[in-house]
């Protein structure tokens, strides 16, 4: 297995590493100069849609809600996003002008398929994202777009909630184009900034070397909150959740803004925090927030390209010209952090206790 590991210790540190590869083949064909493409897609599949609903599990639910942001921002159409175990069950209002998207790695999850079984059986026009072709969800669905990710071996998703959120930020720029909501100068530079994730992507020796050796700082403590605002919310969630998965530590994702009301009354030096500071998106808010927690001496460790004082652990990131350069290059160093703390704490990185990579049963 060490050959197909290519040198690296476990699959999940090669999926890390594989990331800014595989964007561009996510992106291959389908970021052009002129907007976006989907041979996937009809030129008339948004037509009479008016609102999208995504559905997924786990880290795809992640991207799914970064995604939400990214619809009502750039393509100026209605989103919102459900757990699929949760929508199954509980009557949901559906109307048939709602595009019903799943997002899936696997395109297995039973759940998922079980959810957009229930959409298409309201009569809603289907999509889903997907990182294997003629998996069930995509044989189920109206159109499919697929992620171009590569096998994902590590049960904690990474290289695969990467192109899922490319893929979704590139669908949000596409309807947009669709809907002719989108100014030239942002269409741009969205482009643009497509462009330079690869390279957002690139894991540093400089950044690997300094996650290893600030992991040993976080191996107890009573619980880590992820913080974040915006699209860094999801990110929050997601980077948690990467840390639960893989070393059994207590972490939760939080809006930034909401610590104040509850969480920040479990503030003291023993709670973690992982504070995501773009410095594109909303960065005095975050700020704010940030300079609350370590005044009631919560361990800050700053993830931002902007250097921060009150921070007792500081991670520079380079790629601040904007939200989504800033986005992925945290995404890379959640994964590290994670990563790292597993293999301090000595567990088995790819196949974590009580997990699985693909749930097919309810
Ligand atoms: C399992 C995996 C997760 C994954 C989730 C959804 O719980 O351990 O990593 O995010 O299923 O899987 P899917 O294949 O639908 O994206």
């Amino acid at each position: 297995t060490l050959a197909q590991k290519d040198g690296y210790r476990f699959f999940m540190e090669k999926e890390i590493y594989e990331q800014s590869r595989v964007m561009s083949e996510t992106m291959m064909g389908r970021v052009l100069d002129k907007g976006i493409e989907f041979e996937e897609l009809s030129n008339d599949f948004f037509n009479g849609i008016n609102a999208i609903k995504i559905c997924a599990c786990g880290t795809s639910y992640h991207s799914a809600l970064a995604a939400a942001y990214l619809f009502e921002r750039i393509a100026k159409i209605r989103c919102d996003v459900e757990i699929a175990s949760e929508f199954r069950y509980k009557e949901p209002l559906l109307t048939q002008d709602t595009l019903f998207i799943t997002i899936s790695q696997s395109g297995e999850t039973a759940d998922t398929l079980e959810a957009l079984k229930m959409a298409k059986g309201a009569g809603l026009k289907s999509l889903s994202i997907c990182n294997v072709d003629n998996s069930s969800i995509v044989r189920e669905s109206d159109a499919a777009i697929l992620t171009r990710a590569g096998i994902e071996k590590g049960v904690a998703s990474t290289k695969a909630f990467a192109t899922q959120t490319m893929v979704l930020w590139m669908l949000a720029l596409y309807v947009g184009q669709q809907k002719n909501s989108v100014p030239t100068e942002l269409l741009a530079r969205e482009i643009n900034a497509m462009l330079h994730t690869p390279k957002a992507l690139i894991v540093t020796d400089t950044l690997h070397t300094k996650l290893h050796r600030l992991s040993k700082r976080y191996l107890h403590g009573h619980g880590f909150f992820f913080i974040g605002r915006d699209i860094f919310y999801p990110l929050a969630l997601e980077g948690a959740l990467k840390l639960k998965e893989i070393s059994y530590l207590h972490a939760e994702g939080y809006p930034a803004g909401e610590m104040k009301h509850g969480p920040i009354a479990l503030a003291d030096s023993e709670l973690f925090t992982i504070a995501l500071m773009p410095k594109s998106m909303h960065y005095e808010k975050i700020k704010s927030n940030v300079e609350e927690l370590s005044a009631r001496d919560a361990t800050i460790c700053a993830i931002s390209s902007v250097p921060f004082d009150l921070a007792d652990d500081f991670i520079k990131t380079q790629y601040d010209s904007h939200p989504m350069l800033e986005f992925f290059e945290m995404m890379v160093v959640t994964q590290l952090l994670a990563l790292e703390i597993s293999v301090r704490l000595g567990n088995d990185v790819d196949m974590p206790r009580n997990l699985a990579k693909s749930v097919t049963v309810e």
